[in-house]
C-alpha cells in the first residue's frame, strides 16, 4: 500500500506517526510532501524512515490513498499539484475541516472515491474520536476504518451534513473541555491555592476522572451519584452548578460551533 500525505503538519503527523507506531503500515509505504522543503519534513524522513518528495509524478505514481492534510485555504494550490497526475485507482481522504466532497471533486476534477475524516488532536496520543463520511463510490470502506484505528476510534456519518455536528462535538470538543479545566484551575486559585497547586490538582483530577470513565464502564451520571451524598459537599456544589444552567451553556456552545462549521462550508461551496 502507498499512502501519500499532501501536508505534514500537526494533524498529518499525528496520523502517520499513529500508523507507523501501530505497525498498520511500514514507514516506506508513506510519502510526505509539504509546500516547501522544510527541516520538519526532513526530520520525519531521518527519524521515521518515511519517504519525502516534491515531485508530484513520483508521489502519485501507484498511490492507493492521497491524504489531503493542508489547511482548506491552501487546497487550491494542492489541487493544482495533484490534478494532472491523479490515477483512477487512487482514493482521496480529506482531513480538511469544512471542505465538502463536491468542492474536492470540483478542484481535483475527478470522479475518484473521496472520504472526509474529522479527527481531533487527541490523534497525537492515538485517542482521536474521528467522524468519517464517504462518497457513494468509495470501495472497501473497512480498509480505511482499519487504518484509522491506528490513531483512535471512528464514527461513520451517513450524511455528509452531519459532519458539522461531529466537528463541533469532537473536533472542537477537546478545546471546550480544556477551557473547562482552565477555568476550574482558576477557580481553585480563588479558593486560595497557588497557580502551581491549582494546575497540579486539576491535571491529576482530569487524568483520574478519565481513567475512571474508561475503567469503570459506568455511565457518567452513576459515577457522579457515587460521590454525591445527601446534603453533603458535592451536592452543594452540584446545586450551584445546575443553578447556573450548565446544560444550557454547553448546548449553546455546541450549537454555535456546529453553526459556524455550516457557515464556513457554505462560503467554501459558494467560491
Ligand atoms: N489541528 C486540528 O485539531 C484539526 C482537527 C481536524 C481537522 N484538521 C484539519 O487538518 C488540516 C491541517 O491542519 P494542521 O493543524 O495540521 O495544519 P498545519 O500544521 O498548518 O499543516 C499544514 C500542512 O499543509 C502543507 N501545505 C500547504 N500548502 C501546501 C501545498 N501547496 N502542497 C503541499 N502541502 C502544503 C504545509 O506545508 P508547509 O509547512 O511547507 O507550509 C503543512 O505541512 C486542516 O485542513 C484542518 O482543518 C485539523
Amino acid at each position: 500500500m502507498k499512502i501519500v500525505f499532501y501536508g505534514a503538519g500537526n494533524m498529518a503527523s499525528a496520523i502517520f506517526i499513529g500508523m507507523i507506531e501501530n505497525r498498520v503500515v511500514k514507514p516506506e509505504q508513506i510519502y510526505l510532501t509539504s509546500r516547501s522543503q522544510k527541516e520538519k519534513i526532513m526530520f520525519f524522513r531521518e527519524n521515521l524512515g518515511v519517504n519525502v518528495s516534491y515531485d508530484d509524478t513520483e508521489l502519485l505514481d501507484g498511490a492507493d490513498y492521497v491524504i489531503l492534510a493542508s489547511k482548506p485555504q491552501s487546497f487550491p494550490d494542492v489541487a493544482k499539484r495533484i490534478r494532472p497526475h491523479l490515477e483512477e485507482k487512487t482514493k482521496i481522504v480529506s482531513v480538511m475541516a469544512g471542505t465538502q466532497i463536491k468542492t474536492i471533486r470540483r478542484e481535483l476534477k475527478t470522479e475518484n472515491p473521496i472520504a472526509r475524516i474529522m479527527p481531533n488532536t487527541n490523534a497525537m496520543v492515538q485517542h482521536s474520536v474521528s467522524g468519517i463520511t464517504y462518497s457513494e463510490n468509495f470501495p472497501n470502506k473497512d480498509e480505511l476504518v482499519e487504518l484509522m484505528k491506528s490513531f483512535g476510534t471512528t464514527v461513520v456519518v451517513e450524511e455528509e451534513d452531519e459532519m458539522h455536528n461531529i466537528t463541533a462535538a469532537t473536533g472542537s470538543g477537546s478545546a471546550f473541555l480544556y477551557y473547562i479545566y482552565e477555568k476550574y484551575a482558576e477557580s481553585l486559585m480563588d479558593l486560595g491555592f497557588s497557580e502551581e497547586e491549582a494546575m497540579f490538582l486539576t491535571t491529576n483530577l482530569v487524568i483520574g476522572a478519565g481513567k475512571m470513565v474508561e475503567d469503570s464502564e459506568l455511565p457518567f451520571s452513576q459515577l457522579r451519584k457515587n460521590i454525591t451524598s445527601k446534603r453533603g459537599t458535592t451536592e452543594a456544589g452540584l446545586e450551584a452548578l445546575d443553578g447556573e444552567g450548565i446544560k444550557e451553556i454547553l448546548s449553546r456552545t455546541l450549537y454555535a460551533a456546529a453553526s459556524r462549521s455550516q457557515e464556513l462550508s457554505k462560503d467554501d461551496a459558494d467560491e
